[in-house]
């Protein structure tokens, strides 16, 4: 197109303007990002859905927020009531619950209301990068606990505390990913969960609850969420996004009253896109139970996959933990491997992985893990990918090596 010269608004960017991110090619192997499995979307039951909504409340699209006000689709937060009450032990009223425009946007609420730049917050050591980014650009330093495979250590964390609290700060929340956490799929078990609890009545340092995955657990029983331990001191958020579907953009927050009050002032967009929520409301209310067995089934099927794709391909060079659930498998590769030289070989070979420095708090702690999102690919792109992936990591590196059990 032939459009006339730019330079009036590069003057007038402000600061905080983002640059633009050169757009990324899809590469022919893509364990990026959040993605679902795209045969789990139930194309004729949320067709039906729409047809059944649209004929019995169509009309009331004339109107922002149906009408409702800007908590979000009443039938939508009665679901969810339904679902928080019996799989996450949180019992409230669908007024405690605000719809937002992905679980993004509650980070961003919760950011918003709570962080001045220089703000101190921690985070297991190891977390979800869109979660790390947003605190940053808020302007506050990020602070790690150390984890292991049962998720967030609470030595570390009480360390961390006491730590701090020597130094006069207040640490401003305490985010964590407590069920089937991103990046390392670790479930927190109940005994960690009260002590977190303790712990942030103790140091007065509230507990931001990010429940993405908690209902892609399978093989284990998820115990309940900290919020139904201790809805004082917790803001819980969750999401449509892994459940059914990332380009929905529904989620949800629940929290103390006053605070969730707070959330709604700051939730300036004209609302959540109302069409979306009547249409995952009505679906999940009749297919919740269906649904989310049968995804767990396809998502368990594809990790095995990769899993038995990893375990050739890379043999004892690499050291994975094979999550309970979710659509992420983080893994180290052994050897001191900085998979920062790997990203772009890897590329070459048509393989996008998430490299480990992004989801850690200290770059330098994730160097030699990566994670990989399971859901997207096929079976067949799995096998072919983890296979193009080892050889690319073979060429950059040495490993994985013959000695490592493959007959490279
Ligand atoms: C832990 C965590 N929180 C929040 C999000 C954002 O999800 P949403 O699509 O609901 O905005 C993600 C997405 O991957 C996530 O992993």
């Amino acid at each position: 197109m032939n459009m006339p010269k730019f330079y009036i608004y590069e003057k007038l960017f402000s600061s905080s303007a983002p640059q633009i991110e050169p757009p990324a090619t899809p590469a022919k192997y893509n364990f990026i990002g959040g993605h679902n499995d795209p045969q789990s979307i139930p194309i004729d039951g949320l067709a039906d859905a729409a047809a059944t909504v649209l004929k019995r409340e169509g009309h009331r699209l004339a109107m922002y927020n149906l009408g409702e006000g800007p908590r979000g689709y009443s039938g939508l937060r009665r679901f969810l009531g339904h679902k928080l009450a019996s799989h996450r032990g949180i019992s409230g009223s669908p007024d405690d619950i605000l719809v937002t425009s992905g679980s993004i946007q509650g980070l961003d609420l919760v950011n918003r209301l709570l962080i001045e730049p220089g703000d101190t917050v921690l985070m297991e050591m190891f977390s979800f990068s869109g979660a790390l980014n947003r605190a940053r650009a808020a302007g506050a330093q990020v602070v790690g606990v150390k984890v292991d495979r049962d998720g967030m250590r609470v030595d570390a964390l009480e360390e961390r505390l006491a730590t701090l609290k020597r130094e006069g700060v207040a640490a401003k929340y305490i985010y964590i990913i407590p069920t089937i956490q991103n990046p390392t799929g670790s479930v927190l078990s109940l005994e960690r969960r009260h002590r977190i609890v303790e712990l942030a009545r103790e140091y007065g340092v509230p507990i931001f609850e990010d429940e993405c995955y908690a209902d892609l657990a399978w093989g284990i029983e998820a115990p309940p969420a900290l919020f139904s331990l201790a809805p004082d001191v917790v803001v819980h958020i969750g999401s449509f996004s892994k459940t059914l579907s990332p380009a929905l953009r529904i989620g949800y927050a629940t929290a103390d009253p006053r605070f969730l009050a707070r959330m709604v002032a700051a939730k300036s967009d004209g609302g959540t896109g109302a069409l979306d929520q009547l249409i995952a409301a009505e679906y999940f209310e009749h297919h919740f139970d269906d649904h989310m067995p049968r995804l767990k089934k396809a998502l368990k099927r594809k990790l095995g996959v990769m899993v038995e794709a990893l375990e050739r391909e890379f043999g004892t060079g690499a050291d994975l933990w094979v999550p309970q659930g979710g659509i992420f498998l983080w893994l180290e590769l052994l050897g001191h491997v900085d998979v920062r030289d790997l990203s772009q070989p890897a590329l070459d070979a048509g393989v996008a992985f998430d490299p480990g420095p992004a989801w850690a708090c200290s770059p330098e702690d994730g160097r030699s893990f990566l994670r990989l999102c399971f859901a997207l690919p096929d079976e067949t792109q799995i096998r072919e990918g983890i296979s193009a992936l080892a050889n690319a990591c073979f060429a950059v590196t040495g490993i994985p090596a013959r000695g490592d059990n493959r007959p490279r």
